[in-house]
C-alpha cells in the first residue's frame, strides 16, 4: 500500500499567478542522409502509412510536432549523401545560378508533404550541414572548411556568402512550391567537428557575420513573417554556448528563431544565455546495439532513459524543442541511432520503446504549451506539466522506482478539470489508456506504474476541449 502523492499542476497561463517558464516548440526527429527513402520508397503501402502513423499520428503513434530535414550540399546521392540542387559552380558568386531540381530531395519531400497535409505538421527545420563544395575555402563539401567571405576565409573564387543565402532562399522557396513552409532554416551542423562527410565549420563570429545576410536576404524574398533561422548545431552544449555568447555580441540574436545544439560532446549544462527559445536539435545512443527495450538496467538505448533525457532536457535545462536523431534507418549499423529500424530488403520494420517514450510527452504537450508550476511528486516521481494552446493541460509523471505510486493531481488557478485521460508506457504498454477519475472535489486520482512514464491529459472546465 502506497500513500496517495498530490501534483499540483499550476494552471498558470490561465491566472498569471504562479510560474510559468519556456513555450514549447514540440518534440522530432530527422531523415536525413536518404533515411526519408525507407519511408518514400517503401512499396507496401499499407506498411509505408504505419510508419507515418508510428512518427506522425496523435493516437496511434509519437505525434511527432517538428521534421528535421538535411539541405544537400553534395554534387551526387552516392553512399547515402544527399545532393544539392546546386551542384555546378555557374562560374563565380556573381554568376547566375544553374538550381537543378529532382523533386525528391533524397525522399524527404514526400514524407514532409505528408507530415504536413495529413497530420498537420507546422514546424518543418530545414538544415544544411555544408555550402556546395565550390563555395568554401577547401572547395569541397566534405571534409570542413569555411564559407568564402566570413571573416577569416577569403578564397581566390570570391565571397561566396550572398550566393550561400540566395540558395538557401532558393531552396525554401521550392518547397513552398510544393507545399511544404519551411518554418527555421540552418547553415550550419556540427560546425566544431570536421566530418568525412557533408561538413562546414564555423566559430561564432563567423556564424553571426552570415546570420545578418541571410536574414537580410530573406527579408527581401518576404519570408520573414513565416520563418526564422535556427543556429548552430553544435556538437555539444559547451561550444554553442559560446556561439550564442559572440552571436549576442554581434548583435545577430535578434535574428534568430531558435538556438540549436546537439549532446556528442556535452548534454545539457544549465540554461542557454539567450532569450531564443534553444532546441536539443539531435541526440541518440551511438554505442549500443539495437535494443527496443523499456528497461533492463538503464542502458543508454532503453525507452525509461529516454522519457527521463526529455524531462531532463525540458524541466532542467529549459528546452523548447526536442529532437532525436534518425526517425527510422536501416538494420546496418546495428545501432540506437533511429527510433524504427527499417529493413528495405524484407519489408519489414521493428518500433524501438524509445518511441513510445516521446509519444507520452509529444502526443499531450503540443506546440505553443507553456510549461507552468508543479509541486510534489516525492517515491521517485519527476513531474512536469504544460498547458496546451487550447487550455487542455498535461501532466507528465515519470516513476524511477520499482513499485507504483498512487497520485492525486490537483490544478490550481485555473477553471479546474472537466475531465482526465491518462496514458501509460512502460515495458508491456505503448501509450495505452490507464484509468483516473476526477473526483468531486476536482481531484484527479491516478496511478504512475512502477518505471513508467503516464502522461494525465486533462480538459478544463468550461475551456474548448480540442485537441
Ligand atoms: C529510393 O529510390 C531512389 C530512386 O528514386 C534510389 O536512388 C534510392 O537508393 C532508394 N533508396 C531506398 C532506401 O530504397
Ligand atoms: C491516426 O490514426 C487514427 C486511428 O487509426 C486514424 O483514425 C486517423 O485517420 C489517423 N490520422 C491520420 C492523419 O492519418
Ligand atoms: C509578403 O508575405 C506576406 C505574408 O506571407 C503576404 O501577405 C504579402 O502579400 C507578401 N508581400 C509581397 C510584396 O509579396
Ligand atoms: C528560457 O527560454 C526562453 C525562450 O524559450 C527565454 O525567454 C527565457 O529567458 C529562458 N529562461 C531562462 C531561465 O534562461
Ligand atoms: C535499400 O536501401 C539501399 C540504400 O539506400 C539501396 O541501395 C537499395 O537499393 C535498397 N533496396 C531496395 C530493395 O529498395
Ligand atoms: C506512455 O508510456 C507508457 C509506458 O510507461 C506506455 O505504455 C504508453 O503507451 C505511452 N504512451 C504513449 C502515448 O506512448
Amino acid at each position: 500500500m502506497h500513500l496517495a502523492e498530490t501534483i499540483l499542476a499550476a494552471a498558470a497561463a490561465i491566472t498569471g499567478a504562479a510560474a510559468t517558464y519556456q513555450k514549447m516548440d514540440g518534440f522530432g526527429f530527422s531523415l536525413a542522409f536518404q533515411r526519408a527513402n525507407l519511408i518514400t520508397n517503401m512499396s507496401d503501402k499499407t506498411k509505408q502509412r504505419e510508419l507515418l502513423d508510428l512518427l506522425f499520428n496523435r493516437t496511434t503513434g509519437a505525434g511527432f510536432s517538428i521534421l528535421r530535414n538535411g539541405i544537400g550540399s553534395s554534387p551526387n546521392s552516392n553512399s547515402d549523401f544527399m545532393n544539392t540542387i546546386a551542384p555546378n559552380n555557374p562560374g563565380g558568386p556573381a554568376a547566375t545560378p544553374q538550381y537543378q531540381w529532382d523533386g525528391k530531395d533524397s525522399g524527404q519531400l514526400w514524407v514532409s508533404q505528408q507530415a504536413v497535409s495529413l497530420y498537420g505538421v507546422k514546424t518543418i527545420y530545414a538544415n544544411a550541414w555544408s555550402a556546395p563544395g565550390y563555395m568554401k575555402t577547401n572547395n569541397r563539401d566534405t571534409n570542413g572548411g569555411s564559407l568564402c567571405g566570413v571573416p577569416g576565409a577569403s578564397c581566390a573564387s570570391g565571397d561566396w556568402r550572398q550566393a550561400y543565402a540566395n540558395y538557401l532562399v532558393a531552396y525554401i522557396n521550392l518547397y513552398a512550391a510544393a507545399g511544404v513552409p519551411i518554418s527555421h532554416v540552418g547553415f550550419l551542423n556540427e560546425p566544431d567537428y570536421s566530418a568525412s562527410y557533408a561538413s562546414m565549420q564555423a566559430n561564432g563570429q563567423q556564424a553571426a557575420d552570415f546570420i545578418k545576410i541571410l536574414h537580410a536576404a530573406l527579408e527581401a524574398a518576404n519570408l520573414t513573417s513565416s520563418l526564422g533561422i535556427a543556429c548552430c548545431d553544435s556538437m555539444g552544449w559547451g561550444n554553442q554556448a559560446n556561439m550564442v555568447n559572440a552571436i549576442r555580441s554581434a548583435n545577430a540574436e535578434p535574428f534568430l528563431k531558435a538556438v540549436t545544439s546537439h549532446t556528442y560532446t556535452g548534454g545539457p549544462s544549465g540554461a542557454m544565455n539567450t532569450r531564443v527559445p534553444v532546441w536539443l536539435s539531435e541526440q541518440c545512443d551511438l554505442n549500443g546495439g539495437w535494443t527496443t527495450g523499456w528497461y533492463a538496467n538503464g542502458g543508454a538505448g532503453e525507452g525509461l532513459t529516454w522519457a527521463n533525457n526529455i524531462y531532463t532536457a525540458v524541466v532542467n535545462n529549459n528546452v523548447s524543442g526536442y529532437l532525436y536523431w534518425e526517425g527510422v534507418q536501416w538494420p546496418n549499423p546495428n545501432t540506437n541511432e533511429k527510433l524504427i529500424r527499417v529493413d528495405n530488403q524484407t519489408n519489414t520494420y521493428e518500433v524501438s520503446r524509445r518511441l513510445w517514450a516521446f509519444a507520452n510527452w509529444s502526443r499531450y504537450v503540443r506546440p505553443g504549451a507553456v510549461r507552468v508550476g508543479v509541486s510534489g511528486g516525492g517515491n521517485g516521481l519527476r513531474t512536469a506539466a504544460f498547458r496546451n494552446e487550447d487550455g487542455t493541460i498535461a501532466v507528465v509523471a515519470i516513476s524511477a522506482s520499482g513499485s507504483a505510486a498512487n497520485v492525486n493531481v490537483k490544478i490550481s488557478g485555473g477553471e479546474g478539470a472537466a475531465a482526465v485521460q491518462a496514458f501509460v508506457s512502460d515495458g508491456t504498454r505503448s501509450c495505452a489508456a490507464t484509468d483516473a477519475t476526477l473526483g468531486q472535489d476536482g481531484i484527479i486520482s491516478g496511478s504512475v506504474a512502477a518505471r513508467s512514464i503516464t502522461t494525465f491529459f486533462i480538459l478544463p472546465a468550461g475551456g474548448k476541449q480540442g485537441r
